[in-house]
């Protein structure tokens, strides 16, 4: 089946008065129609950045500097998002995607109840005020709230509460693709599973595709069903939910599930050090200073993503054809 998203070369970074430092460099990567798509990196690996590439929704001194996405939507029609006109976006836009930025639950209007907020771009859409508000009601449905929940302020959710309800407002418009960036982030452990399990349950309900954004492999573990693994600004893995987890090959990947906090308490291994800011992506492979098992080649020469086995791809000197010995 044709990829509902296909991204090649994506490069983004920020623009300063002499230069542009990447932020994502180069990335190719797939979505499925109907997958869940987790994108997982520690925080700073450049997961927002490229999901607001992607929806064109880059700020100022973010900057696209080349790359394509293409969405294959409506019988197998094409549409580059990153070379759209802002026109052809916005039309793209109301009727295929819908964005949850991170740290949008704090973003909603304190002074406007809920279904205002809710139902304002449906309306705009040319959808009947009983029709907007009928689709806002399904919507809240979807994300186990009550439709009295339309007449609150914001003020009177709690942060699970008003999550759902920015969830819900994109679940409203009926997208193709979603993309969620951080959606649990900030929240308990028992409303994350929750809003986790409901957001599959929207994928199965309305067929949508979603690429969720996290820096939690927890979190990729309880939803997605395929993962790219990001760090600094590069996808360094790609590959099956189960396959990752079960022989994760990246030395990163194998890093962050040996983080992923255990239920019985256990102290677990973390990462040692930190992901490098942009202005500091090290040469060669970018994780070279932290990797346990760095070598020789690791320092200069950057890895190409190579396919290891049916939709599995790692940015790994360890998997190179030729054997590492000369190292
Ligand atoms: N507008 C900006 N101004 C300055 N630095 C930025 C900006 N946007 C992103 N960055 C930097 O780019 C890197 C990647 O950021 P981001 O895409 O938010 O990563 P993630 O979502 O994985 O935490 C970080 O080091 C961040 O500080
Ligand atoms: S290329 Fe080298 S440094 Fe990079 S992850 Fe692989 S072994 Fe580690
Ligand atoms: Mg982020």
């Amino acid at each position: 089946m044709p990829a509902l998203l296909e991204i090649c070369g994506l490069t983004a970074g920020l623009q300063s008065r002499r230069a542009i430092t990447p932020v994502v460099s180069n990335v190719d990567l797939d979505v499925q129609p109907g997958e869940i798509l987790g994108v997982v990196g520690e925080s700073g690996c450049g997961k927002s950045t490229l999901a607001a590439a992607i929806m064109r929704l880059l700020v100022t001194p973010q900057v696209l500097q080349s790359g394509s996405a293409t969405l294959r939507i409506d019988d197998d029609k094409a549409y580059d998002l990153l070379n759209l006109s802002e026109n052809d976006l916005r039309q793209l836009r109301w009727r295929h995607l819908s964005y949850i930025p991170q740290g949008s639950m704090n973003s909603l209007n304190p002074v406007l109840r809920v279904e205002r907020q809710m139902t304002d771009a449906l309306l705009q859409r040319g959808l009947s005020k009983k029709e907007a508000s009928d689709r806002a009601i399904a919507a809240l449905e979807l994300v186990s709230l009550e439709a009295r929940l339309l007449d609150s302020y914001p003020h009177e959710l709690s942060g699970g509460m008003r999550q759902r309800v920015i969830i819900a407002a994109a679940v409203s418009m009926h997208p193709t693709l979603i993309v969620a960036d951080e959606i649990t982030t900030a929240l308990d452990v028992v409303t994350q599973r929750q809003i986790l399990q409901e957001l599959a349950a929207i994928r199965d309900e309305l067929g949508a595709t979603i690429i969720i954004i996290t820096h939690d492999m927890g979190v990729v573990a309880q939803i997605a069903d395929r993962v790219a693994v990001m760090y600094a600004g590069e996808i360094v893995e790609v590959g099956s939910v189960s396959d990752i987890f079960q022989q994760p090959l990246h030395p990163y990947s194998q890093g962050l599930i040996a983080s992923i906090p255990r239920e019985s308490g256990q102290r677990v291994e973390g990462l040692p050090g930190e992901a490098p800011s942009p202005w500091n992506y090290p040469a060669g492979c970018r994780f070279h200073p932290r990797c346990p098992k760095v070598f020789g080649r690791c320092r200069e020469h950057a890895p190409a993503s190579q396919p290891q086995g049916p939709d599995r791809w790692v940015a790994c000197h360890l998997y190179d054809q030729e054997t590492a010995s000369d190292d």
